[in-house]
């Protein structure tokens, strides 16, 4: 039986027009707001630590495949970058504050930074922190459910490029790595 659709189009307009200053977050909002904006500072540390780990990575690559592989270093780093940027984005239309600051970085991130002796090992600590990254999504995902449909297809597009960046890695690792 097809599931009967109910609005109640008077009651939706008197509360749109109230709390007006809250933007995009309305009283139909299902998420626990606070939760999720603190989920997602930690998502921002991640990609703040990926980045600089990443970008570590580029400009300290040596050897004779360092080309190819620090290039895609870069790619990614830049790609976390504007990751960071569409959470921090998301966080603000939330109404809550990007939490950007040094202090504590590490500890809010899910993935860890490496500097990385050589080159396998720089690759292997890229894949390590993207897995630990497309798992932390996931659970965020499924956490939010139907509640935040918004949230969620943002962190849906960022989980299928650390998947992306998974696979790549993985490339290199084969490609350039000695497989340690
Ligand atoms: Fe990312």
């Amino acid at each position: 039986m097809a599931k009967n659709f109910e609005s109640d189009i008077k009651k939706i307009r008197a509360r749109a027009r109230k709390h007006i200053e809250d933007g995009a977050v309305t009283a139909g909002y299902r998420a626990h707001r606070e939760t999720v904006i603190k989920l997602l500072n930690e998502a921002l540390a991640t990609e703040i630590v990926c980045v600089l780990r990443y970008r570590r990575h580029h400009f300290t690559a040596t050897g004779i495949n360092a080309q190819t592989v620090a290039a895609e270093f870069l790619l990614h780093a830049n790609e976390e970058q504007a990751h960071a940027d569409l959470i921090a984005g998301r966080i603000v239309q939330l109404g809550g504050a990007p939490n950007f600051s040094p202090e504590g970085l590490a500890t809010r991130s899910h993935a860890e930074y490496h500097d990385g002796e050589d080159l396998t090992e720089m690759i292997r600590e890229d894949l390590v922190a993207e897995r630990i990254a497309i798992d932390s999504y996931g659970e965020v995902i499924r956490y939010l459910g139907s509640d935040d449909p918004t949230t969620r297809r943002m962190l849906e597009g960022i989980l299928a490029m650390e998947e992306e960046h998974a696979d790549d890695l993985v490339s290199l690792l084969e490609e350039f790595g000695k497989g340690k």
